[in-house]
């Protein structure tokens, strides 16, 4: 099969278009033939092995993972003998990032854990558009955020992949939607579903008199203190960007002001995967796809998302 296998870290243009052979099912997988994968952040930081943790888990001197790829859309073709959720022919979607990646190929090994039916409705494109995304999406606004109806919601990075669907999976609960992002993007993010938009560089949120209950941050370029000013009591800040901060006066902040300062790192789990499939099935949840690539191209979609300009997705098809 062809792939593109990263054995150094470094550039795209280290990246190689390779015949490799087919990976064989454990007991526990299935086979899925890969229509469709898009490129994330993380795969970005895998690649480059920056910033430094990144190497903690994907192998300090060279890389562990010799194929990047955490999102793919796809068919099952063959099955191991403990599996149980998913026959030969289903059609499939997930995030791998949890499970060694592989979706630049044109077939992967994944554990069925890491997989849900695929949207009826969407094509594998779009659908391969959602599981790391939306699902960091989810996961912050609902299992940390605990995002309610009526809530004053500001998402900021509202044009990204993760941010994107944040709009959506927002409204979908019900909450009024602040978006931020550049000039360029504003139209994108009132079709997301935004109610409101700050472009970020001509106003600064945190110096506004409006307050927000949760604030879900994709991009950390605001320091704790700017934050702050702009969240209600008893309101919540979640940062996708792991930040330090966060982690050393998020506590404190938490119990002097009443304010909860978390970091949010994202995990698939089969019901959310499920959840978002709903969510697009009801046609609450739009795949957002700025560029589509071949797999030759993966390098270039990399660099492209490097330079974090994105509106919405970069999927790669096969
Ligand atoms: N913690 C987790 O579990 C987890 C999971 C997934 C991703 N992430 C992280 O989340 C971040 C976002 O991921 P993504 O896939 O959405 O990346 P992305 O597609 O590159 O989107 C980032 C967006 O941020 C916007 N942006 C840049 N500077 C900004 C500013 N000053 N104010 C507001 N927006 C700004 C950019 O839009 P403009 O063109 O409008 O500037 C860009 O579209 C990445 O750092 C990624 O590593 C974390």
């Amino acid at each position: 099969m062809k792939a593109i296998i990263h054995e150094k870290y470094g550039s795209p243009d280290m990246l190689e278009l390779r015949e490799v052979d087919r990976p064989e099912p454990r007991p526990h997988e299935v086979l899925v033939k890969v229509l469709a994968t898009s490129v994330n952040k993380a795969d970005w930081h895998l690649l480059q092995g920056e910033p430094f943790p990144v190497r903690l888990m994907a192998g300090l001197r060279k890389p562990k993972y010799q194929i990047l790829g955490a999102d793919i859309a796809g068919v099952v073709e063959r099955v191991g003998r403990k599996v149980t959720q998913f026959g030969r022919g289903a059609e499939v979607f997930g995030d791998l990032s949890g499970s060694g990646f592989g979706g630049f190929a044109e077939y992967v090994a994944a554990d069925e854990k890491r997989l849900a039916k695929k949207p009826s409705n969407l094509t594998y494109e779009e659908t391969a558009a959602l599981p790391v995304a939306a699902i960091t999406a989810l996961q912050g606004l609902r299992n940390k955020g605990k995002i309610n109806a009526g809530q004053q919601v500001l998402i900021n990075g509202a044009s990204g992949g993760v941010g994107s669907y944040a709009i959506q999976i927002a409204k979908s609960f019900g909450a009024n939607v602040t978006a931020v992002c550049s000039t360029g993007k504003i139209e994108n993010a009132l079709k997301q579903g935004a109610d409101a938009v700050i472009d970020y560089r001509v106003q600064d949120f945190t110096r506004d008199n409006k307050q927000y209950d949760l604030i879900f941050d994709v991009v950390g370029n605001h320091s704790l203190t700017a934050i702050s000013r702009v969240l209600r009591r008893k309101g919540a800040y979640v940062s996708c960007s792991f930040s330090i901060g966060v982690m050393v006066s998020g506590p404190w902040k938490s119990m002097i002001e009443r304010k909860k300062m978390m970091n949010l790192l994202a995990s698939a789990t089969p019901a959310d995967l499920q959840f978002i499939s709903k969510l697009a099935e009801e046609g609450k949840l739009k795949p957002v796809v700025d560029k589509t690539f071949t797999l030759d191209d993966v390098p270039e979609a990399l660099q492209i998302i490097g330079q974090g300009r994105v509106a919405g997705k970069l999927v790669v098809t096969l």
